[in-house]
């Protein structure tokens, strides 16, 4: 472990332990129909004695769970208990990551020498697959775990034979089923685009070839549309395999421009490919049909040098550079002709969420990332159709990702809660912050017992 003082080192620093279960005291007022899970994952714990990961995205995953009971809040935090963990845990830099290199390379495993050496370590998002509630990452298979307890349970294994990646792990909803893609590199790699019910095997709905394909984060869709972009952020199978390079690393930054694949969801016809300015991104927020173009909303970047500039050393020191951030819409054709782009907001924000009831959402959640000591500094609501936005913001505190929560029976878009965990830089701990999505003031929050990291994505889930 590093020894953290500054606001950026605190928040990137390590967790040691599991935390909890542990009654949360409350401040504030709860609304009275808030009851379920609000379950977290990403990363935690950087360093174990002679393994040091190098980038924010290779640290171990940390599932928190903060469930709403009737009168009581009680928060769980677990580190997963997988095969990349144990080997940290003892020492060995056995399983190559996303940027950290190990004892074989990601292309051993690219070319089929070894299925062993891959990390297991899913610590990117939550979701729930028919009745399986999954941590997922963009190397490697789902992991199970309880969403009561948090203990880790076995590899999710699909009834099918697509293989486990690179893929993302932001599947998207398209009606009842997951939509997302896993590739298969190659001399001519290919992307499988797949619908997934939660149940049996993965359905392909299109084939996608590419000779250097992309580091693609997440998928959009629209009701018509699944979406999948190649930003020109691509790598050469052929030199991965043969490098020996950790993962992120055999990615470039190039080329005039970016692909964005329309994808028929019902089947029936070809992807169709719109050409777009180079830009690179990690989320899409939002995707709707509108006449003869699919509308897509997502937070980019002017190119990827974002991605270096979370490696902990540098993020550690200073806010990332991110020409060009911003809350974007494209506008993609259904014939294939040139997209074109809109400005939603310029101001710097990741980690975007909507409700996902709304086929057409107006407010998008983002923290609002710091451009001074902190990582991040306010929760925005950025009303997309007045281009206006409303800022939670307290001194010294830095918020993670925000869920909207609806009220159960409501239908407005601003009638429930946002959710999120916000560190305290000075007081070095962190609370739950509630938001009164209608106000957008600050209603309740709950201090945890200890520092709890940024972590990358959660859901919640009324259910459990
Ligand atoms: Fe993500």
């Amino acid at each position: 472990m590093i020894a953290a003082h500054t606001p950026r080192e605190l928040i990137f620093s390590d967790v040691a332990n599991d935390i909890g279960p542990a009654a949360l005291t409350v401040e504030g007022t709860l609304p009275g129909w808030l009851r379920g899970a609000f379950v977290r994952n990403g990363s935690a714990r950087y360093g174990f004695g002679p393994v040091q990961f190098r980038h924010w995205f290779d640290g171990m995953a940390f599932l928190q769970r903060f469930e709403f009971g009737e009168g009581n809040l009680e928060y769980t935090g677990r580190f997963l208990r997988t095969k990349s963990y144990q080997a940290a845990v003892e020492g060995r830099a056995e399983y190559q990551s996303f940027a950290t290199p190990a004892a074989r390379s990601f292309g051993s495993w690219l070319a089929g020498l070894t299925t062993k050496n891959i990390t297991d370590n899913t610590n990117v998002n939550v979701v729930r697959y028919g009745n399986a509630s999954v941590a997922l990452t963009e190397i490697g298979a789902p992991r199970c775990f309880d969403p009561q307890t948090l203990e880790t349970g076995d590899l999710l294994t699909f009834n099918d034979n697509l293989g486990i990646g690179p893929t993302t792990a932001h599947p998207v909803r398209a009606g009842k089923s997951w939509v997302n893609f896993t590739l298969k590199p190659g001399m001519r790699s290919e992307y499988a685009v797949w619908s997934f019910s939660g149940n049996g095997p993965r359905n392909v709905i299109a084939r996608i070839s590419s000779k250097r394909p992309a580091y693609v984060h997440s998928m959009g869709a629209s009701a018509k549309y699944a979406i999948l972009i190649e930003y020109p952020y691509r790598f050469d199978p052929l030199a991965m395999i043969l490098g020996g390079k950790p993962y992120i690393e055999n990615f470039h930054w190039g080329g005039d421009e970016t692909l964005i694949h329309l994808i028929d969801l019902s089947g029936s016809a070809p992807p169709v490919t719109c050409s777009a300015e180079p830009f690179f991104c990690f989320h899409h927020v939002h995707a709707f049909d509108d006449g003869d173009c699919v509308v897509i909303d997502l937070v980019g970047y002017d190119d990827a040098s974002i991605v270096s500039d979370l490696y902990l050393d540098r993020v550690r020191e200073r806010a990332p550079v991110a020409p060009g951030l911003s809350l974007r819409r494209y506008r993609a054709p259904c014939n294939g002709q040139d997209a074109t782009r809109e400005m939603l907001s310029s101001t710097r924000m990741e980690l975007p969420r909507v409700d996902f009831r709304a086929e057409r959402p107006r407010y998008v959640y983002a923290p609002r990332v710091g451009e001074g000591d902190a990582f991040t500094d306010a929760v925005l609501q950025i009303d997309t159709m007045s281009a206006s936005q409303r800022v939670w913001e307290r001194p010294d505190e830095s918020p993670g990702e925000a869920i909207f929560v609806p009220k159960p029976g409501g239908s407005s878009e601003t009638g429930g809660v946002v959710l999120f965990v916000a560190f305290n830089a000075k007081q070095n701990r962190s609370a739950l912050v509630v938001v009164d999505a209608t106000t957008f003031e600050e209603c309740a929050r709950a201090w945890a017992p200890a520092m709890l990291p940024l972590g990358f994505h959660g859901q919640f889930w009324p259910n459990y």
